[in-house]
């Protein structure tokens, strides 16, 4: 049976216009959707402060077992305060509506991370001891059609900023990788794992992603659009700042409605992650951008 998407014709598509040369820096007002506001008081409402704190000085007042990686305080925004999912999705509205132009679907309930000061777990270490984070997020079964977005609620730069390879460098080392391990579009699509592996043991890919790594310096009222295909990842934060961001999928609506009717039509079962499938109502929020 042939599979809704050729996996070579994918890694290779070109890149949207809308994403310019596949990694878009995006501003919003935060006079209007003032995330930030509303994380803080998620950490308030955590009771690990007695008073609203600025972010980027978290790591000074909250105990070491908050600190370490993945930290307590990071949660989907379902696990946060109901203002907070608000506000995110007046932040998907500005994107399809004001950036973008065209209807999305959009992940339902993203992940926050909080990214203190402190050592990452040895499971995220090559052999040499270098934190090897980087991945591909279609590696985990997301659409190449999607738009990968990362929000900041702090000052982010150097080793507290997502680490990105430029988009025809992770093109290459995507294409490698596939050939290398002759995968298919199925163990492509759920590979992270053997990515890692790989990185771990092999030095001239290790190197090669750590030459090409560059931090993406952002800041709050900014946001990140990235293409899936572009190899990010955290590296090991020695910056004396908390980080403090939010990440999320969207996939343009025409796109969503033609991969859904090849599945349809090939009797393929969407990708999962977490148990979840990547369809409306699942992952993906049942309502699209216009919709909410
Ligand atoms: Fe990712």
């Amino acid at each position: 049976m042939k599979m809704c998407e050729n996996l070579d014709e994918a890694l290779n598509r070109p890149v949207p216009t809308f994403l310019g040369d596949g990694l878009r820096r995006v501003t919003y007002q935060t006079e209007r959707i003032d995330l930030r506001a509303e994380v803080v008081q998620h950490v308030f409402a955590a009771g690990v402060t007695e008073v609203p704190l600025p972010l980027e000085d978290l790591h000074h007042h909250i105990i070491p077992e908050y600190q370490i990686y993945p930290s307590r305080l990071s949660t989907n925004l379902t696990g946060t305060i109901p203002s907070l999912s608000r506000a995110y999705r007046d932040l998907v509205k500005h994107v399809a509506r004001e950036v973008l132009g065209f209807d999305v679907v959009f992940e339902a309930n993203p992940p926050m991370r909080f990214h203190f000061p402190v050592p990452m777990p040895n499971q995220f270490r090559s052999k040499d001891g270098i934190l090897m984070a980087q991945h591909s997020d279609t590696l985990l079964g997301d659409y190449f059609e999607g738009i990968n977005c990362w929000v900041p609620f702090t000052r982010c730069f150097g080793t507290c900023t997502l680490q990105c390879l430029p988009l025809s460098e992770s093109i290459s080392v995507l294409t490698k990788f596939v050939k290398d391990l002759d995968l298919d579009n199925a163990s492509y699509r759920s590979g992270r794992e053997r990515f890692f592996h790989k990185l771990y043991f092999d030095e001239n890919l290790q190197q090669r992603v750590l030459l090409n790594c560059r931090p993406f310096e952002i800041d709050y009222g900014e946001l990140l659009m990235f293409d899936p295909r572009i190899i990010h990842g955290t590296a090991e934060n020695i910056e004396s700042a908390t980080r403090v961001s939010l990440d999320f999928r969207l996939v343009p609506l025409k796109a969503y409605d033609a991969i859904m009717r090849c599945f349809e039509l090939n009797g393929e079962a969407p990708p999962e992650f977490a148990g979840m499938a990547k369809v409306k109502g699942a992952f993906y929020d049942e309502r699209t951008a216009f919709q909410i």
